[in-house]
């Protein structure tokens, strides 16, 4: 017989129970803050109609990253490679009993067919907070606080994270005003995109080869714009700088200085309609974006429904990983279980119980060990798996209901308990 492999699917990770602690730390530490704000938690199935994926992740998801199937019934079907269509989905079908503004939030896991590397595998989890029914620079302003909060949540100072902004707006002006055609337009935001990852000399030349001479100079002006008044020159709305700068001052006021604005910044779907931002770690050793989001005001558009403002973000477990092991501050999550009970002789199994019951029943998380193995090596199992305490239960222990509580990790004993002590002392 052929033997089956147990190695996980490739970019994609098990969860071990030590692993998985990590996991919902991190979950309540988006979830603390979020709900803090007034968010709402929702959920939905990682399988959607392929379509929905189609008409509005954007060329590039569809085409390379999605995880797509022919179900038995011959639907194509994807793996949901974010969950923004998803939510936009689920409120245009219930949209008028939903109350305004929605605030929501999910981490769900989502899947694309990439080539795993640090910070980018085949399958991750990704709190996503939306806000959907409000216009103005508040909710900008919200968003960005949300996620410099789940930062400092997580155990990040002001320096360890910068966060970068830009508007769609500047450079579909700039488009308009450059007169390039819609994929002369997206040429050039995918380029500009990639500027920092590209020779100098080779992000010119692609740019030349998109759009000529004459208008490759534009852009690479546009590029060393460093006051945002500036952009007016090229057809830039003031509205739109005005609405940047606001977002920046207010967020200084509320004591987040770390945001700059970054002409460079795209992000990848093409649904993004305004402000864009995206948080960037500064360690040397992990200098990449941790996550990010925008304003996406006409994703309703496909279920036929009038448009309603929407803004949020994605924050990925992976990248916040990353992070945290890069400054060696991963949280030593410990195992939940409170005690373990060793039971030395199975003829009083049904004795015991009743003591085990008791304890769960008065609020411990109790481990019952009727393995009947030697005493030591149930201790070790124990200590293993980072349990702190041991009750051993023998004859004279349930006879008398009087027992003995040890911390295997300090080695302290604690002699002639009544099960009303052992609550106290491990609860207390
Ligand atoms: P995104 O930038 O594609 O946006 O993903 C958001 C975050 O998810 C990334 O910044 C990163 O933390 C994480 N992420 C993305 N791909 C991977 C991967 N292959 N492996 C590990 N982590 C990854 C979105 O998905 C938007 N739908 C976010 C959004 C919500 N915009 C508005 N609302």
């Amino acid at each position: 017989m052929k033997k089956v492999s147990t190695e996980s699917y490739k970019g994609v990770r098990d969860f071990y129970p030590e692993d998985w602690r990590f996991q919902k730390w991190l979950f309540w530490k988006m979830t603390e803050v979020v709900e803090k704000f007034g968010y709402e938690n929702y959920t939905a199935s990682p399988l959607e109609y392929t379509s929905l994926f189609e008409a509005k992740s954007g060329r590039e998801i569809v085409e390379k990253e999605t995880y797509n199937l022919v179900d038995r019934g011959g639907r194509d079907v994807t793996l949901r490679p974010e969950m923004t269509p998803t939510i936009s989905r689920m409120i245009a079908a219930k949209n008028r009993e939903i109350p305004r503004p929605i605030r929501w939030y999910s981490i769900p896991n989502v899947f694309r067919y990439e080539k795993p590397q640090r910070g980018r595998l085949r399958e991750h989890y990704q709190l996503n907070v939306d806000f959907f029914g409000i216009n103005g620079v508040e909710a900008e302003i919200e968003m960005i606080e949300i996620g410099a909060e789940i930062m400092k949540n997580i155990g990040a100072k002001n320096k360890d994270f910068e966060i970068r902004l830009n508007d769609r707006g500047i450079w579909e002006s700039i488009f308009t005003f450059l007169e390039l055609d819609e994929n002369q337009s997206y040429e050039i935001s995918k380029l500009v995109d990639k500027k920092k990852k590209l020779e100098k000399d080779i992000f010119e030349e692609e740019i030349k080869k998109q759009i000529g001479e004459e208008k490759s100079k534009n852009i690479l002006e546009i590029l060393e714009i460093v006051e945002l008044k500036d952009f007016k020159r090229y057809g830039v709305d003031e509205k739109v700088i005005d609405n940047l700068e606001k977002i920046k001052f207010i967020l200084e006021n509320k004591n987040i200085k770390n945001v700059i604005f970054d002409i460079t910044l795209m992000r990848g779907f093409d649904y993004y309609t305004g402000v864009v931002f995206e948080f960037f770690d500064t360690h040397p050793d992990n200098n990449r974006s941790l996550f990010g989001g925008g304003r996406y005001d006409n994703l309703l558009d496909i279920f036929g429904q009038e448009k309603i403002p929407a803004i949020g973000f994605g924050m990925g477990d992976v990248t916040a990983r990353d992070f945290l092991e890069v400054r060696n501050i991963l949280p030593k999550e410990k195992i939940k279980t409170d005690l373990s009970v060793l039971l030395l002789d199975k003829k009083l199994f049904l004795e015991a119980d009743k003591i085990v019951s008791e304890l769960r029943e008065n609020g411990l998380k109790v481990e019952f060990d009727f393995s009947y193995r030697k005493l030591e090596k149930e201790i070790k199992s124990a200590e293993k798996k980072g349990i702190e305490n041991i009750l051993v239960l023998g004859e004279n222990e349930i006879r008398e209901k009087r027992f003995i509580l040890k911390n295997i990790f300090s080695g302290d004993e604690k002699k002639d308990l009544s099960l009303e002590d052992i609550f106290n002392s491990i609860l207390k």
